[in-house]
């Protein structure tokens, strides 16, 4: 799917939270046969947040969300969409996105969850627009994110390495002019094998043997993933890039899914965009799934480089295997 934006919709509100709690490539690596260096050089990560065990997805979510609807000025009540982009919802149902309206306070609000791995929050931005820009809603909440680290195999360094918790949460309206310039989203089914987690839904459901077997945590083929990752993140940009009629040298502000360094290095090369225009903060969460790119957008926004004007080109690719981007002409004039 691609399309060029029909209306001036942006973002007017980022928040983003990872739990405290701290895990090093050493502890790691006392639990498992790996090491800070094998890690650091193959991914870049040195550290990672993992949930307490009193946290599920909605309680990382709320405080990325409320920190969003302050910045952009916003009452809670006044929200009428909730899309919560995660592979780790609180539970199979009710949805991660009710639980969240209901803490949030947003009574009149339309709240369900979407499915799409790490693209998850890619995808879930374009569908917020797509609502705001059809009229059907007005203040739109988007959050991605994840809790990973309840479904690796910590036994598994294949995995275990590679992943952190964390979340993000955008607020999306109408603007006088800018904001978002288009998406280019997709999906390629036939590689799901690669990035799965095999039990839990109506195919396999959960038994004692499915939990004996260890088909409730991730399974993933990384040389696979990885082929995949660095040819969709330079075909995605490139496609979003010429449907709205703007050059690589037009982006400002490039932030792809903190999946590894290795993979960031290799798109941006082929892209042939400089390292200074590149948010890269992988090293200190790892892998956040859905709560990577908004995770990421907060970093840029606190280090100033979300300018009024600025082209920020977002992409992310993951499980499905799915990819998406979107392209914004940074603003918050003339909110509607
Ligand atoms: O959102 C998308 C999510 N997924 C991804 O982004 C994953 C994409 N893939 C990758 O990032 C990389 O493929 C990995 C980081 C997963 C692996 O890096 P690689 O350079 O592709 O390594 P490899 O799989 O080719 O493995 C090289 C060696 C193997 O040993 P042998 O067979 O050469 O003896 C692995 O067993 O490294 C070994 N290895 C490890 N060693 C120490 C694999 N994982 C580890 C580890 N520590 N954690």
């Amino acid at each position: 799917m691609i399309g060029k934006a029909n209306g001036a919709i942006s973002i007017t509100g980022i928040g983003a939270y990872a739990p405290e709690h701290v895990i090093t490539n050493d502890e790691l690596s006392q639990m498992m046969d790996t090491s800070d260096e094998w890690i650091v050089e193959r991914t870049g990560i040195r550290e990672r947040r993992v949930a307490a065990d009193d946290q599920a997805l909605s309680d990382l979510a709320l405080p990325a969300a409320r920190d969003a609807l302050e910045q952009a000025g916003l009452d809670a009540g006044t929200v009428d969409l909730v899309i919560v982009a995660t592979v780790t919802p609180d539970m199979a149902f009710p949805s991660a996105g009710a639980i969240i309206a209901d803490e949030l306070g947003a009574p009149d609000a339309a709240a369900y969850d979407l499915s799409a791995g790490c693209t998850g929050f890619m995808y879930a931005v374009a569908q917020g627009y797509g609502m705001v820009a059809a009229g059907l809603s007005r203040h739109a909440l988007v959050v991605g994110g994840d809790v990973l680290s309840r479904i690796l195999d910590w036994s598994d360094r294949g995995t275990a390495v590679l992943f952190g918790d964390g979340a993000g949460a955008v607020v999306l309206e109408r603007v006088s002019e800018g904001g978002f310039l288009g998406f280019e989203l997709g999906a390629d089914g036939s590689g799901g094998p690669q990035l799965y987690l095999p039990a839990g839904g109506s195919r396999t459901p959960a038994s004692a043997e499915s939990v004996a077997e260890r088909k409730h945590y991730v399974q993933m083929n990384g040389r696979e993933v990885f082929k995949f990752a660095t040819r969709v993140l330079v075909t995605s940009a490139e496609k979003v890039l010429a449907e709205c009629g703007k050059s690589i040298d037009d982006v400002d502000v490039y932030i792809p899914h903190q999946a590894n360094v290795r993979i960031i290095d290799h798109a941006a090369e082929k892209l042939g965009i400089p390292k200074e225009k590149i948010v890269v903060n992988v090293e200190r969460y790892g892998n956040t799934s859905s709560g990577s790119i908004p995770l990421a957008l907060a970093d840029a926004q606190v280090e100033g480089r979300l300018q009024e004007g600025s082209l920020v080109l977002m992409t992310g690719m993951g499980a499905g295997l799915t990819w998406g981007s979107g392209l914004i002409e940074w603003t918050t004039n003339g909110r509607k």
